[in-house]
C-alpha cells in the first residue's frame, strides 16, 4: 500500500518515540483515560478528522484516542508547530499524519484535506473533527457553500493565507464533486481547543451555520484556567529565549492582552526578571492587571522605549506597521495568540529581511534601526519553541477525549449549539492530576458538604463561580 503520510523524516520515529515514553509519565490524564476505556473501546467506528499542533503532547492525545477505538488522521493547525520526530513516530505507528514544520501555506491546506479522507484519496468519510483554532472545520463549511453556488466567498482573496485556502477548495471540488457536502453531513461534531476557534463556532452558531453539535473545550476550567495561563507562563520565556538568547533580566517587556493567555504571558517575562507593561481593552483585565503589579499602558506611550512587545489578544492589528517603525534598534517582537493576524507583518514585507535562523528574522525599518521578529508573527511558543509542557496538555487533552467521546457516543443528544463539558467531568481533569504533583485532597464531611450546599463528591462550585 502507498505510504499515507507526509512527515519531514520517517527516520525521526525513533527520537519521537523516547519523548513520546517520557510525556506519558507527564501526562496522567491522557493515560487514565486509556486505562478507564481501553477495553470498552468508546470511540469504535469514530473517524476523527485532527487539526491541532503536531507535537509530541499531542502524539500522546492521538495514541489514546486510537486506543480508545478511533481511526485518527491528523495534520497541524499551524505551518511552524510541527515537531518532525512527534510527527515520524505516529505516522510510524500507523496513524495517517499530514506535517511538516515549515510547510508552506499550499502545503498547509493540502494536509487540512487530507485528513477527511477515510476512505480512500477525495473520499471524505471522516465522522468527527478534532479542531484548533477552527480551520478544519472552517474548510469544510466554506467549501460546502461554494459548492452550493455562494462562489463569490472564494473570489476576492485577501492575503496569502486565503489564496491557498481558496485554491485548495477549487482543486478539491474540481476533483471530487459534492465532496464538501457530502462531508459536512456526516460529521456528527467538533470539539474545538482554543479562544479563537471557540469565537468562530459561536459566530457559526448566531448565523445560523452550525450544522453539527459543537463542544467547547477551552471554557473547560481545566482548560482556558491552566494551558493558556501556565502554559503559557512556560512556553513564552522558552520561545523567545530560543529564538533570541536574549537577556530578559532587566528588559521592559509590553504583553498586549491581559487575558488568560496574556496573564501567563506577563507572569513568564516577570518571572525571568523583565519589568511588564500591559495593554488592555477590557476594564476588568486592565484592572487585574494593574492589582497584580503590571503598569497598564497605551502602547503608544510605550512603543520607543520598550524592549520586548508580545501579542496575546486573539484580535487583530494590535501592532501596526507605524508602531514597528517607532520601535526602538533590535526590539523584539512576538505572537502568541492563535493567529498571526494581530501583527502586521504582511506590511513589512516590501522592507529588508535579513533571516537569522528558522523562524527568526532581522527586519529594518526606514529609520535604520532592526526589530527582530519571531515565527513571522505566528504563535511564537510553538514556531520558536516547542509549545506547552506535557503535564498542561494533559488536562487540556483529556478534555479533548471526553468531548469526543461525549460528541460519538451522544451527539444525537445534542443540538446544533456551542456546548461546554459539564463540570463533574472537569472536576475529574483536575483530580486525575493531583497525584503528579503530590496535591492531597480535603474531604468535606457531609454536614460540611451540607453547609455549603454541595455534596462530598463535588461538583463543588456553582456554573457561574469563575475561579
Ligand atoms: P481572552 O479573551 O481571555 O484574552 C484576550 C484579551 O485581549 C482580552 O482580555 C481582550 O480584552 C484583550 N484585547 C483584545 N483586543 C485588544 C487590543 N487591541 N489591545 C489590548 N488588549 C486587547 O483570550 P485568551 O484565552 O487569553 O486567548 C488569546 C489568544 O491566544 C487566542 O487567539 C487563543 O486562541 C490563543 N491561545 C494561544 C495559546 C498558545 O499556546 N499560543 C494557548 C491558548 C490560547
Amino acid at each position: 500500500m502507498a505510504k499515507d503520510y507526509i512527515v519531514k523524516d520517517i527516520g525521526l520515529a525513533g527520537y519521537g518515540r523516547k519523548e513520546l515514553d517520557i510525556a506519558e509519565t507527564e501526562m496522567p490524564g491522557l493515560m487514565a483515560l486509556r486505562e478507564e476505556y481501553g477495553s470498552a473501546k468508546p470511540l469504535s467506528g469514530a473517524k476523527i478528522a485532527g487539526s491541532l499542533h503536531m507535537t509530541i503532547q499531542t502524539a500522546v492525545l492521538i495514541e489514546t484516542l486510537v486506543a480508545l477505538g478511533a481511526d485518527v488522521r491528523w495534520a497541524s493547525c499551524n505551518i511552524f508547530s510541527t515537531q518532525d520526530h512527534a510527527a515520524a513516530a505516529i505516522a510510524e505507528g500507523g496513524t495517517p499524519v499530514f506535517a511538516i514544520k515549515g510547510e508552506t501555506l499550499p502545503e498547509y491546506w493540502d494536509y487540512c484535506d487530507r485528513i477527511f479522507h477515510f476512505d480512500g484519496d477525495g473520499q471524505g468519510g471522516a465522522n468527527l473533527i478534532l479542531d484548533d483554532g477552527g480551520d478544519a472545520t472552517m474548510y469544510i463549511l466554506l467549501g460546502a457553500r461554494v459548492e452550493a453556488g455562494e462562489t463569490d466567498l472564494i473570489a476576492d482573496p485577501k492575503s496569502e493565507e486565503e489564496e491557498a485556502l481558496f485554491a485548495q477548495i477549487r482543486k478539491r471540488m474540481e476533483a471530487t464533486p459534492g465532496f464538501f457536502a457530502k462531508q459536512r453531513d456526516a460529521i456528527r461534531g467538533v470539539s474545538e481547543e482554543t479562544t479563537t476557534g471557540v469565537h468562530r463556532l459561536y459566530e457559526l452558531m448566531r448565523d445560523g451555520r452550525l450544522p453539527f453539535p459543537a463542544i467547547n473545550v477551552n471554557d473547560s476550567v481545566t482548560k482556558s484556567k491552566f494551558d493558556n495561563k501556565y502554559g503559557c507562563r512556560e512556553s513564552l520565556v522558552d520561545g523567545i529565549r530560543r529564538a533570541t538568547d536574549t537577556m530578559m533580566a532587566g528588559k521592559v517587556a509590553v504583553v498586549c492582552g491581559y487575558g488568560d493567555v496574556g496573564k501567563g504571558s506577563a507572569a513568564s517575562l516577570s518571572g525571568a526578571g523583565a519589568r511588564v507593561k500591559v495593554t488592555e481593552a477590557d476594564p476588568i483585565c486592565a484592572l487585574q492587571a494593574a492589582m497584580d503589579g503590571f503598569e497598564v499602558v497605551l502602547l503608544e506611550d510605550v512603543i520607543g522605549s520598550a524592549d520586548i512587545f508580545i501579542t496575546t489578544t486573539g484580535n487583530k492589528d494590535v501592532i501596526r506597521i507605524d508602531h514597528m517603525r517607532e520601535m526602538k534598534d533590535m526590539a523584539i517582537v512576538g505572537n502568541i495568540g492563535h493567529f498571526d493576524n494581530e501583527i502586521q507583518v504582511a506590511a513589512l514585507k516590501n522592507h529588508k529581511w535579513t533571516n537569522i535562523k528558522d523562524q527568526v528574522d532581522m527586519i529594518e525599518m526606514p529609520s535604520g534601526n532592526r526589530i527582530i521578529l519571531l515565527s513571522e508573527g505566528r504563535l511564537l511558543n510553538l514556531g520558536n519553541a516547542t509549545g506547552h509542557p506535557s503535564f498542561v496538555m494533559s488536562a487540556s487533552f483529556t478534555n479533548q477525549t471526553l468531548a469526543q467521546i461525549e460528541l460519538w457516543t451522544k451527539g444525537d443528544d445534542y443540538k446544533n449549539e456551542v456546548y461546554v463539558l459539564p463540570k463533574h467531568l472537569d472536576e475529574k481533569v483536575a483530580r486525575l492530576h493531583l497525584a503528579r504533583v503530590g496535591a492531597k485532597l480535603t474531604e468535606l464531611s457531609s454536614e460540611q458538604a451540607a453547609y455549603i450546599g454541595v455534596t462530598p463528591e463535588g461538583p463543588f462550585k456553582p456554573e457561574h463561580y469563575r475561579y
